[in-house]
């Protein structure tokens, strides 16, 4: 068997077999797939000074599929970068899995980008002279690991590309190269995917079937997935929303539906109104 079916909201993922209970030495929960606690993050200095997060503490549990949502400039993007290693944090600490990734060197972060991180981008990021297989098999190649044969047809069907594996990105629609971004990120079956608005250059078509298969992999494969969006029909696919505004945190969602993520971001909007 190649993974347990689990259902929605916690209990056994497949990787409960690796997780180590740390509650009763930190107080935090164990499942937590990446974690971010008190942190701040400032660019520049003097009159350029910008705070794109502060004090954001937060877990993304295992084997779910959270959202994180806010209007543009809020810190979506800089707290995707600090949790994925992609940026260094000003205070606070950032864990993915065991791994506190704050305290990691160059070597330490290129290794936890390599084999506990997935990425999937807005603008699919897949390079051209390469089939959607060989895009697919990329990071592996690199880390110098072989795909398991049967999960990586299993992506492949899930993903709906068997037919296209041989064409390279230009011969594909946009829908197509954001499935390959896809498989891509979950070939190497990863501790977490971040995806940074990967429906952003999408139809809503197109936009529906990346979603159906990122909700499917977290679903059936015990994949966690957080993903940054501004529409809340895609945040609906997840299982949590997280809002952001002017770096910090000041609402969450459990269940979403379109409708409440669209009370909730009316209600935020609302500068009067006290939020939490
Ligand atoms: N590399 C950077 N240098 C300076 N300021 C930045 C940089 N990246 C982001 N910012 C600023 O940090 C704030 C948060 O940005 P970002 O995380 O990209 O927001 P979002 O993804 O929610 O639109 C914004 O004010 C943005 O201008
Ligand atoms: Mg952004």
């Amino acid at each position: 068997m190649i993974d347990q079916h689990r259902t929605n909201g916690g209990g056994a993922s497949r990787r409960d077999g690796e997780v180590r209970d740390v509650t009763a030495t930190t107080g935090q929960s164990a499942s937590a797939a990446a974690r971010a606690s008190d942190v701040w993050k400032v660019y520049g200095s003097g009159e350029a000074q910008v705070i794109a997060l502060r004090g954001v503490s937060a877990e993304f549990e295992r084997g779910r599929f959270t959202a994180i949502m806010g209007p543009s400039g809020s810190g979506k993007s800089t707290l995707m970068h600090c949790l994925a290693g992609l940026d260094s944090v000003t205070k606070g600490t950032v864990q993915i899995g065991e791994t506190t990734v704050t305290g990691l060197g160059d070597a330490g972060l290129t290794k936890l980008r390599r084999d506990q991180v997935g990425f999937i981008f807005q603008q699919f990021n897949l390079l051209p002279t390469l089939t959607a297989k060989e895009n697919i098999l990329l990071p592996l190649s690199i880390a110098g690991r072989k795909p398991d044969p049967a999960w990586f047809d299993l992506v492949i069907e899930t993903v709906g590309l068997r037919e296209r594996l041989g064409h390279r990105p230009a011969q594909l629609s946009g829908g197509q190269q954001q499935r390959v971004a896809c498989a891509r990120a979950l070939v190497a079956r990863p501790e977490v995917i971040f995806a940074d608005e990967p429906t952003g250059n999408l139809d809503s078509r197109s936009g529906a079937e990346v979603l159906n298969f990122l909700r499917n992999s977290v679903r059936q494969h015990g994949q966690t997935i957080v993903m940054v969006t501004h529409d809340p029909t895609a945040a609906a696919y997840a299982d949590r929303v997280v809002f952001l505004a002017d770096g910090q945190i000041v609402s969450e969602l459990v269940e979403p539906t379109a409708d409440t993520v669209l009370d909730t971001m009316k209600r935020l909007d609302t500068p009067a109104e006290v939020v939490g």
